[in-house]
């Protein structure tokens, strides 16, 4: 499967739904969620605030916005792969059932422009087939002043230590272990996902560009994680 292609994104998320919170856990040891509440403490989400969550999949990211504000109310979260989002609306029934999810495409959302007060998008910008549409959509549908935070893998261009070990931590246990699940061709996307992807000063350079006032960027996970902090 090519990056970029919307559809067959839309169609691998959906095959792999049911096995995606598991293979989260099993593949960063369960550290998915350090990271996820790293982006929390850095965007610093406030009560009362509206907030959404872009490339929501099964819905983790937004119960964990949930959690920090204390209240499921005003969270929304989006995703175009109908299977994720339905195990998202399960695992949010009972305490956090004020959830919106939204079924769309982050690219094109529908949704008013100047709406939210926060957005976050964690391991879904990689998977886009614009970069730069993503921001456009992102920045229209945030109010000004609004803030923003891009959770995913880095990229590496040269050779780096830390470029090598995520080569050899995709191909010799991520891949082999999913394909024990019969699911290796999916997870081999990942690698092929992060070829043309852009990292630190280049997703900063291109946040600016489409007209997020600030932008910054943080390495986390000893460098194999990267957080894009904007504001609108
Ligand atoms: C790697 S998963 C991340 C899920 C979740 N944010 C998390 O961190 O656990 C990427 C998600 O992005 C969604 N996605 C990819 N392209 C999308 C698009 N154009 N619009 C909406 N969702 C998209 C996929 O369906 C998938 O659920």
């Amino acid at each position: 499967m090519k990056p970029g292609d919307t559809k067959a994104v839309e169609e691998m998320f959906n095959t792999i739904s049911s096995k995606y919170d598991l293979f989260n856990d099993i593949f960063s040891f369960g550290m998915h969620r350090i990271w996820k509440k790293k982006l929390l403490y850095f965007l610093n989400p406030k009560f009362g605030e509206k907030w959404i969550d872009l490339c929501c999949g099964t819905g983790d990211m937004s119960i964990l916005l949930a959690k920090y504000m204390e209240s499921s109310k005003n969270i929304t979260g989006l995703d175009s792969a109908l299977q994720a989002l339905s195990i998202a609306r399960e695992r949010s029934e009972g305490k956090y059932s004020s959830i919106k999810w939204i079924n769309a495409d982050a690219l094109d959302t529908n949704l008013p422009s100047e709406e939210f007060d926060g957005l976050l998008m964690a391991y879904g910008l990689r998977n886009l087939s614009s970069f730069s549409l993503g921001f456009r959509e992102a920045l229209r549908i945030l109010k000004p002043g609004g803030r923003a935070g891009f959770l995913d893998f880095r990229s590496f261009e040269s050779f780096t230590l830390e470029g090598l070990f995520q080569k050899l931590y995709l191909s010799i246990f991520v891949v082999p272990v999913a394909s024990l699940f019969g699911l290796g061709k999916e997870y081999s996307y990942i690698k092929k996902s992060l070829t043309n992807f852009p990292s630190g000063s280049k997703q900063i350079h291109l946040a600016l560009s489409v007209g997020f006032k600030t932008a910054e960027y943080k390495s986390i996970a000893n460098g194999q994680m990267g957080i894009l902090l904007v504001t609108a």
